[in-house]
């Protein structure tokens, strides 16, 4: 959803642009493109190989472009210690890239042999494999509920554990292997809903997202735009909330009789529905069927 992206971000007073997951660089380089010839963009990613790309890809921009290897939650700190404090634009598009996809060693895909890894950044923090080792029946039945997996969750729990405990469990296929065990009909589905939550999980994913977006009065501009592009309906659930509360819209649970939660406006979601991709893109990305992208500027209020 680049076009978008750009009609979002590109505004005449944009000079410091963040992509927060900037992986080859598609995004960032279609944003340099059309920005103002003195924005500079700051890219921002956990994985050491995207970085290396990014940096290539984006070498022609020369000091318009700075790469930094960082987790995104940690932005708001990270920028006021080195930069100017406040961006203009922010891009988050959340997930993997299909670079990472494709690579074996990394372990994202259920139909490609590869090590149990999954982690975005593969210097540190536990792996997928780590993962499965230390969870019981019902932390993974509960993980694999979480995202979507409701109907044969138990099931496929019980079938990746006892895969685990004949030490027939370590490689992505040999997971792939114990899910279709007991999913014989279809297993695309719950084969994506498996990897993905433990993938979400090894990286903290929601996490990560919810305290960026939490950190969002603090990290834009006046006038600065956000757009976040999302792939399942837990990240999209957490930019909604977010962008809601901070369009002061009441989040107050339903059937609080007076409103509690006191919010003020400090930002105006642009997109009120989120925007799904054009057809041409679907078709040739199939992965890009499930975006999501929704857009929101802060407006003239000091935090
Ligand atoms: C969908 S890809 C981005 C692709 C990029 N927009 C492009 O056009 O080439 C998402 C990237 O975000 C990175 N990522 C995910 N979560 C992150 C986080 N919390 N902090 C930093 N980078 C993250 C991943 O490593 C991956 O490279």
């Amino acid at each position: 959803m680049v076009d978008e992206a750009k009609r979002f971000l590109i505004t005449p007073g944009a000079r410091v642009i963040v992509d927060a997951t900037v992986g080859p660089g598609g995004h960032a380089e279609a944003l340099l493109e059309a920005a103002p010839a003195d924005c500079v963009l700051i890219g921002v990613d956990l994985d050491d190989e995207a970085l290396g790309l990014a940096a290539r890809r984006l070498e022609r921009f020369g000091e318009r472009v700075v790469l930094e290897k960082m987790n995104f939650a940690d932005l708001e700190e990270r920028l006021s210690r080195r930069y100017v404090g406040r961006v203009d634009g922010l891009l988050v598009d959340c997930g993997i890239s299909g670079l990472q996809i494709v690579s074996s060693v990394r372990g994202f895909s259920f139909d490609r042999q590869g090590v149990l890894d999954m982690r975005f950044d593969r210097g540190s923090g536990a792996t997928a494999g780590d993962l499965l080792r230390s969870m019981d029946l019902d932390g993974l039945t509960g993980l694999l509920r979480e995202f979507g997996e409701t109907r044969l969750a138990k099931r496929i729990a019980r079938s990746i554990l006892d895969a685990r405990d004949a030490s027939r469990l370590e490689s992505t296929l040999d997971l792939s292997r114990a899910v279709k065990a007991v999913v014989k009909h279809k297993p695309a589905k719950s084969l994506a809903r498996v990897f993905l939550a433990l993938r979400a999980t090894v990286n903290s994913e929601l996490g990560s997202l919810a305290r960026l977006m939490e950190s969002l009065p603090r990290l834009m501009n006046s006038g600065g735009r956000v757009c976040v592009i999302t792939y399942h309906s837990l990240e999209d659930r957490i930019v909604k909330r977010s962008f809601r509360r901070l369009s002061g819209m009441c989040v107050c649970p339903p059937g609080v009789p007076v409103c509690a939660c006191g919010k003020v406006t400090e930002f105006k979601i642009l997109t009120p529905k989120p925007l799904r991709p054009r057809p041409e893109e679907t078709s040739a990305n199939v992965s890009a069927r499930s975006a999501k992208l929704r857009a929101a500027e802060k407006i003239e209020y000091e935090h």
